[in-house]
């Protein structure tokens, strides 16, 4: 069983293109698919559960689109919050707070707040993230503390990153068939293991997170060993 399953939730775009709809419609079919995917989550025992919703590379898309997106995040924390409070999901946020619209970045802390004593399974939302800009803002602090280069191990590292609480991922879910990272998670993932479907992001079920499980457990882990 992975502990902690990642997910990059893309095929939006597609999605709303097969349905003749426009690229936001597919983005507001996205968000529909998370609360029974959590429900899953949940159920399966899953710990933590680390969604992919904006990378440091997506303020490159057209304005109305990046427009629209924040807005969306916007009004899916007013709707799902409550919900995922109620269902003991605890919410963390993942990425450069400061460089987000400071509605988004009200709703974020809201949202942490609200469901920081929640323990039935822990959610990690990346917003405004880049693996890359995680490293680089840990190398930051690292030398703001003044840490001297002998002090400096993998375990000092990782206890700079955004979430040092986390265990590494076990399972990386990638939909609509990419075979990419997308600068995800670039440390945690190091012996991830990957399922890509070609689903698009909209249509995947609950039914397709434990086909993603099953296959994960008949990996065999070996960690450079034999
Ligand atoms: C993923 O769907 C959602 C975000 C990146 C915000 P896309 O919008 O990337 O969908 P495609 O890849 O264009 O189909
Ligand atoms: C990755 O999807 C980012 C998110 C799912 C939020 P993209 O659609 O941005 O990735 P590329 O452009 O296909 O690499
Ligand atoms: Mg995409």
């Amino acid at each position: 069983m992975p502990r902690h399953v990642a997910v990059i939730m893309d095929g939006n775009g597609r999605w709303a293109k097969a349905h003749w709809l426009p690229r936001t419609a597919g983005h507001r079919a996205g968000v529909a698919v998370l609360t029974p995917l959590l429900e899953a989550a949940g159920e399966i025992g899953v710990e933590v559960l680390t969604l992919y919703a904006f990378s440091t590379e997506n303020w490159g898309r057209p304005e109305t689109e990046v427009d629209s997106l924040m807005s969306l995040f916007l009004e899916t924390a007013k709707g799902k919050v409550t919900e995922l409070n109620e269902r003991g999901a605890r919410l963390r946020f993942l990425g450069r707070r400061t460089h987000l619209p400071v509605a988004v970045q009200g709703a974020i802390e809201e949202a942490e707040k609200l469901t920081k004593d929640n323990s039935h399974l822990d959610v990690y939302v990346a917003l405004n993230y880049g693996g890359r800009a995680e490293i680089v803002d840990a190398a930051r602090r690292m030398m703001q503390d003044g840490l001297k280069p002998e002090e400096i191990d993998e375990t000092t590292f990782a206890s700079y990153l955004y979430a040092p609480e986390v265990p590494e991922v076990d399972l990386v879910i990638r939909t609509s068939g990419e075979f990419r990272i997308s600068n995800f998670l670039l440390w945690q993932i190091a012996y991830a293991e990957f399922y890509v479907t070609e689903t698009l992001w909209p249509d995947f079920s609950p039914e397709e997170f434990c086909r993603a499980i099953v296959s994960f457990a008949t990996r065999s882990r070996r960690r450079g060993g034999i």
